[in-house]
């Protein structure tokens, strides 16, 4: 991946940082990002022989929480695109074969040809134009089975200008323009035109972030 497919995206990760992007996370948020992912992964009620498909897989941190709570017939499929992560995913799965990374772009249709119970996407769908969004709910929506759960990991609808100073200026300073519009959008209306309804919300954060648990309706 040498050129950006978004040239304005943040979540294509390069360089330095995804290099060393948890421990990036982990500085970024003064530590509260290992307890807040531990909570978020657990508030997805995971099942034991739960097949999973992460899109936008990142290093395999979340996925190895995600496995801790699956038995030898679980499954996690990881989908990205980068070298860097691929790298990082096989030193947390080497020789785990309920975990697989696929080297593939989540923003355009693909078809892997099985479904699963549950979909996730922590920290993605909002770093793409939102024309492309409506692309991955439709991936996400044709790997489901019916009634499967699709967990949306990210920022919650909040206005930033009635933000505490500090967060805003982070968020300003870290984050993309997509994202921008992406906090102002109604997340549980663009699902539900997408045949998922909503079941329950999590919010961590200050309610600046939310896990956003939709099923595929039947
Ligand atoms: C901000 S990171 C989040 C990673 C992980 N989901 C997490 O929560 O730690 C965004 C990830 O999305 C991946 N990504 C960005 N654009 C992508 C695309 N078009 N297709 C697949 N993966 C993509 C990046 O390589 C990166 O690993």
């Amino acid at each position: 991946m040498n050129t950006k497919i978004y040239p304005d995206s943040g979540v294509e990760l390069r360089g330095f940082i995804a290099k060393h992007y948890d421990a990036a996370m982990i500085a970024g948020t003064l530590g509260m990002y290992t307890g807040f992912i531990k909570r978020a992964v657990s508030d997805m009620g995971i099942n034991p022989n739960d097949h999973i498909l992460d899109l936008g897989y990142g290093t395999g941190r979340n996925a190895k929480l995600m496995a801790g709570y699956l038995s030898q017939k679980g499954r996690i499929t990881g989908l990205d695109i980068s070298k860097h992560m691929e790298r990082q995913f096989l030193q947390h799965f080497n020789g785990d074969k309920r975990v697989e990374f696929i080297n593939r772009r989540i923003d355009r249709p693909f078809n892997l040809k099985r479904i699963y119970d549950k979909v996730f996407i922590s920290f993605v769908i909002h770093g793409f134009p939102h024309d492309v969004r409506y692309t991955v709910l439709q991936n996400a929506y044709d790997h489901l089975k019916q009634a499967g759960s699709f967990f949306i990991l990210d920022y919650a609808e909040f206005d930033m200008d009635t933000m505490p100073a500090l967060p805003r200026y982070i968020f300003k300073k870290v984050e993309c323009r997509y994202a921008f519009d992406f906090i102002k959008r109604d997340w549980k209306e663009i699902v539900k035109a997408h045949g998922f309804e909503t079941v329950r919300k999590h919010f961590y954060f200050r309610r600046y972030v939310r896990l956003l648990h939709a099923e595929k309706k039947r």
